[in-house]
């Protein structure tokens, strides 16, 4: 019977390139999904770009353009790193689709019916320097569970706890550095601490679905909740799922001005992008989540544990829908030893430059292969661990055993089956099966390498060059058919890691799409392999010294005017936004305790003059300045400083680099212009 899977990995957010932990998840994923296709198992392996969010519309009124037409551009380079690591997702959506509005918006409804969305009005963080109240990314503070500094408003990455932003030790706006005020809004919850929630969560959490130890740390939150006020209570705390425009996300029905929170439609999207999927296919989405059977299961890191194994089961299964099967989670990826900064090798692996030097994709889905397990356990990559494995390994002990055989073939011919009771295929085959479905990829590696050993030895022992020298070609034969017979089933075992070179080893052992099944029925003595070409290159260490190259310094500074480059292009409009004015500066004076200011006393023409500080006091006395004209930025907001308000800015030149060219020079204009005057 094959099985119907489901599978998903975490939605990146639409604000940046995929970086190499990004990478890992789907690669650990992907491996899975191949070996369930392989079995004959219906796969559905979905992802999208998780779009909405403060962090996203922010970054985007930054670029200047939309928040869709962010998205779309991040969206836009998703395919290069899909394509170049092998991942085969089945459909790539977003998260600000129609299907996606449109299920987060129903689920909200059936979860509204069910009495478990709550209205309150709560106090929140406003900034006041900046006007509006703050989102959550731009809060941060101390953790209240573990005392981190510098987290965000609403989880932790370090111990990994939500909250709310108010309830961060010592806040402060990332927007702005001031301390954030509490201003009260109408929110919405959903009502986790319900007991029908609290109830089925506990015995969802502990049933088999969730690792041990990932299970047994969820156990803590339905003992121990921080309160806003530092306080503790006794299990879960309800979920704020409201957030006040200006939001880019999906509106609340019947709510204007009130958006859901990113984190409750972005799980959603793993339901829209599937159905996405199914669409194109004609195939029907509720018919589908409704077979008997089917088995759901999310890839994850461990950062958002909470998120997946509370707040979206809940949420599935009271809007009265299927929950997940299994959520496995992940630990982070190092990249040697998460060394800070090596002067030889910069840090970080950057997967787009690994490929564009072409180095293979499948030497790095291997090295992974070779460290996951089934454990949320972080992994490093390291660069000479790295090469060691993959040429040892893969070069070395596999594609070897290809490279020496092939030459003794009759004519390419194969004269013997490879079955011996020493060395059973079926139970490699089976073995390493059954690992690839727990996700113990380490395991599975380890078995076909020890196989590979044992290959590589009975072939060693042959001696079949000694043999064709000695006269006895047709033992040479068999002992090179052998090794190919067996080659032929680790290279099955190791198809779901490295596909590319699966599909290269079927072509030269002319045999079928190999799998698990087939691959335990040896190919026909008589059967006709191709020539062999190599399958596989080493990595270098010219290669590695590249890839962690640091970026090159800096080009020389260019001739720029004034030693600054020009700032970019403004309209008319923005120009008109300065209030320029004549000044005439009327005393000036120096300042106790400054040695760069100047205090200034101009007017403009108001009828009453105005108090400026200018840091001038290296390039003029008071005496050369009292009586001049000059121009002033006049519509600046006042400024409170050490020495008093400055209300304005008097316009001086300099060079950007004071001591490649020292002075400042304070703009005069030509004689005639009156204070007042407005400079255009
Ligand atoms: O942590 C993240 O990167 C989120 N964008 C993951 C979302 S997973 C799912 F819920 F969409
Ligand atoms: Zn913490």
């Amino acid at each position: 019977m094959s099985r119907q899977l489901f599978v998903t990995t975490a939605l990146p957010y639409a604000n940046g390139k995929f970086h190499i932990g990004h990478i890992m998840e789907y690669i650990q994923a992907d491996i899975w999904v191949r070996f369930q296709r392989m079995q004959g198992n219906q796969v559905n392996f979905v992802g999208a770009d998780d779009a909405h969010g403060a962090p996203i519309m922010i970054a985007a009124e930054k670029a200047g353009v939309t928040p869709q037409q962010f998205v779309a551009n991040i969206a836009a380079g998703r395919k290069e790193y899909l394509d170049g690591f092998h991942i085969s997702f089945d459909n790539w959506s977003s998260t600000d689709s129609p299907e996606n509005h449109e299920l987060a918006r129903q689920i909200y409804r059936d979860l509204k019916a069910n009495d478990l969305i709550d209205v309150k009005t709560i106090e929140q963080f406003f900034d006041p320097e900046k006007n509006m109240f703050l989102p959550d990314r731009y809060i941060k503070g101390t953790c209240p569970k573990c005392g981190t500094a510098d987290q965000y408003g609403d989880n932790c990455e370090n111990c990994g706890a939500v909250y709310a932003p108010t309830d961060l030790i010592k806040p402060y706006s990332a927007l702005s550095g001031a301390t954030p005020v509490l201003k009260s809004s109408e929110h919405f919850f959903f009502k986790l601490s319900d007991q029908r929630c609290v109830d089925f969560l506990q015995s969802w959490t502990q049933d088999g679905k969730l690792q041990p130890e990932v299970a047994n740390k969820v156990k803590e939150w339905f003992s121990v909740r921080t309160n806003p006020d530092g306080s503790k209570s006794e299990g879960l705390g309800d979920w704020d799922i409201s957030r006040d425009a200006p939001y880019f996300g999906i509106e609340i029905p019947d709510a204007p001005g009130k958006y859901f929170y990113v984190w409750l439609d972005a799980p959603v999207g793993y339901l829209a992008s599937l159905k996405n999927l199914l669409e194109k296919r004609n195939e029907n989405f509720d018919a589908y989540m409704a077979q008997e059977g089917l088995e759901q299961h999310h890839f994850i890191g461990k950062d958002i544990v909470t998120f997946h194994t509370l707040f979206w089961p809940a949420m599935l299964k009271f809007s009265g829908r299927k929950t997940p099967d299994k959520i496995h989670v992940h630990g982070f990826l190092t990249v040697n030893n998460g060394e800070k900064m090596s002067k030889s090798r910069g840090t970080g692996l950057d997967p787009l430059k690994y490929l564009s030097l072409g180095m293979n994709p499948e030497w790095l889905r291997y090295y992974l292969a070779a460290k996951l397990n089934a454990k949320n356990e972080d992994i490093d990559f390291n660069a000479d661990d790295f090469m060691l494995r993959v040429n040892s390994d893969l070069v070395g002990k596999f594609v070897n055993i290809a490279s020496r055989a092939a030459k003794f073939l009759p004519h390419g011919k194969l004269v013997a089956s490879g079955e011996a009771p020493d060395m059973r295929s079926t139970d490699l085959l089976r073995l390493v099966a059954d690992h690839f479905d727990q996700r113990e990829y380490a395991k599975a590696m380890r078995e076909v390498m020890t196989f590979a050993d044992n290959v590589n030895s009975l072939f060693d022992a042959a001696a079949p060059w000694k043999l064709v020298k000695e006269g006895h070609v047709e033992l040479a034969a068999e002992k090179s058919s052998e090794a190919i017979q067996r080659f032929r089933v680790m290279a099955a075992c190791l198809k779901p890691v490295m596909p590319g070179v699966a599909t290269a080893i079927e072509q030269f052992l002319q045999c079928d799409a190999l799998n698990f099944t087939n691959a335990a029925i040896p190919l026909t003595v008589g059967h006709q392999v191709g020539d062999y070409q190599h399958l596989m290159q080493r990595v270098t260490p010219e290669q590695l010294d590249a890839l962690f190259e640091l970026p090159a310094a800096p080009e020389p500074e260019k001739l720029t005017p004034g030693g600054e480059e020009l700032a970019p292009t403004i309209s008319i409009d923005d120009f008109t936004k300065i209030d320029l004015r004549i000044a005439k500066i009327v005393n000036c004076e120096t300042v106790e305790g400054s040695v760069k200011l100047l205090r200034l006393t101009l007017d403009v023409g108001e009828g009453k003059t105005r108090n400026v500080f200018s840091g001038i006091a290296s390039a003029y006395k008071p005496e050369d300045l009292i009586g001049k004209h000059t121009v002033m930025v006049a519509n600046l907001a006042p400024r409170k400083m050490k020495f008093g308000i400055s209300e304005g800015m008097v316009l001086a030149a300099s060079h950007s680099d004071e001591k490649l060219q020292p002075g400042i020079y304070v703009l005069e204009p030509l004689p005639g212009a009156m204070p007042g005057m407005r400079v255009k």
